[in-house]
């Protein structure tokens, strides 16, 4: 997206945050979504991931307010709620507000005095997509709370924070990657996040490769209870493994040739689990290798044997997915491909050399909708900074 782009975005959201409250908005917050590139259902086992921010976010608009009142309009729904800073609490909030009720509660709880506010909220990362809309609404209006009670914002405790309200008001047991990378995101680049002490290091994309975003409109609403389950395997692997290994914390901890040496331990399910994740652990790392080096040919290749584990061995895929990983796979320019994100639906990401994704895009789709009988979108993204909030100079 290009910043005119982005300009016009912040001036329409303005007018019409002006045609709500009869004044104009102080501030305007970014938070993108992101697509994780390879490593998953490894962040809350303390491990590796290596997402890109993209150019589709969460928006907000806001100005403050002399009460104690959160004043919200979501655009996307057409709704508006109004949320009592004094008055937070998991049982009384669902649906959208609960994401802002969660982040006010939990900066509130971290320190951090918050002021009344009027909020216009708006997005274009697709929501139930596995593209991360809700961190991106998390991380967004958290930040744009912080500034305009005029509080420094620090981007890893603004990512717990959205974390906590995953956990508490929304009841999904997510781990911390998605709010980390829309946080701390950085343009052109992908992110190696240590998910155990939060460090980052960021590993330029190269310019002849686009990130590629199928959406397989499979939503994913049957995702939480099988997010949950997985991550309950992963936890009873690390219980049992301990008998063997008492030093160990999570799963992190396992080398591949120890969870071989000690997969009698394990019923079969349960090895399955602990296989992907110490596996896609020791993929990350060496994806990242491979892209210091420039090396894409093996990033792809990592990708592929990631994709493999995760249909295989942690069972999240669907074969609406198989369609999308299988025809991208066999198309030329195309260095890899995958499922991503939380798993049984949502999108693919595949790594395609810029001649080839006008043919990708074609072909794909095509073929999806064909094998499927419903269409796919297909997204070419650009890897984006994390959240930025900016005053309104005439405000
Ligand atoms: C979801 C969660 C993340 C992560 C991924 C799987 O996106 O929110 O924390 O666990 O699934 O890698």
């Amino acid at each position: 997206m290009t910043s005119n782009h982005v300009d016009t975005r912040r001036v329409q959201l303005a007018r019409l945050f002006n045609e709500l409250w009869s004044v104009p908005p102080t501030v305007y917050t970014r938070a993108p979504g992101r697509v994780n590139l390879i490593g998953e259902h490894t962040d809350y086992n303390e491990g590796f991931v290596l997402p890109a921010a993209i150019n589709r976010a969460a928006y907000v608009v806001a100005r403050p307010r002399d009460d104690r009142q959160l004043r919200v309009y979501a655009r996307q729904k057409d709704e508006h709620a109004t949320i009592a800073l004094d008055e937070l609490h998991p049982d009384r909030f669902q649906g959208w507000p609960a994401y802002i009720a969660g982040m006010a509660d939990f900066l509130g709880r971290a320190g951090h005095a918050l002021v009344g506010a009027d909020l216009l909220i708006d997005g274009d990362v697709p929501q139930g997509a596995g593209l991360s809309s809700s961190a991106a609404l998390e991380v967004a209006v958290g930040a744009t709370l912080l500034a305009l009670a005029g509080h420094a914002i620090d981007r890893v405790q603004l990512a717990q924070v959205g974390q906590q309200t995953e956990h508490t008001y929304i009841h999904v047991m997510s781990g911390i990657m998605d709010q980390l990378i829309s946080a701390q995101g950085k343009a052109n680049h992908a992110l190696l996040i240590d998910c155990r002490d939060y460090s980052t290091q960021p590993l330029p994309l190269r310019s002849d490769v686009q990130i590629v975003v199928c959406n397989s409109n499979v939503k994913r609403e049957l995702a939480q209870s099988g997010y949950n389950q997985r991550r309950a395997e992963c936890d009873e692997a690390v219980r049992l493994l301990r008998s063997a290994l008492p030093d160990i914390r999570t799963l992190r901890d396992v080398t591949p040739e120890q969870l071989d040496q000690h997969k009698d331990l394990l019923p079969p399910i349960i090895l399955k689990r602990a296989r992907h994740v110490v596996t896609e652990n020791a993929r990350v790392l060496q994806s990242a290798d491979a892209l210091k080096r420039g090396d894409i040919q093996r990033f792809g290749k990592l990708m592929n044997e990631a994709h493999a584990s995760y249909r295989d061995d942690f069972e999240a895929s669907l074969k609406q997915i198989e369609v999308l990983v299988s025809a991208a796979q066999s198309l030329p320019g195309v260095y890899g491909s995958r499922l991503t994100g939380g798993g049984w639906g949502g999108c693919t990401v595949s790594l395609v050399a810029n001649q080839a994704v006008e043919q990708f895009c074609s072909t794909v789709g095509a073929i999806y909708e064909h094998e499927v009988g419903h269409k796919a979108d297909i997204y070419v993204c650009t890897a984006a900074d994390g959240v930025e909030v900016t005053p309104f100079a005439e405000a």
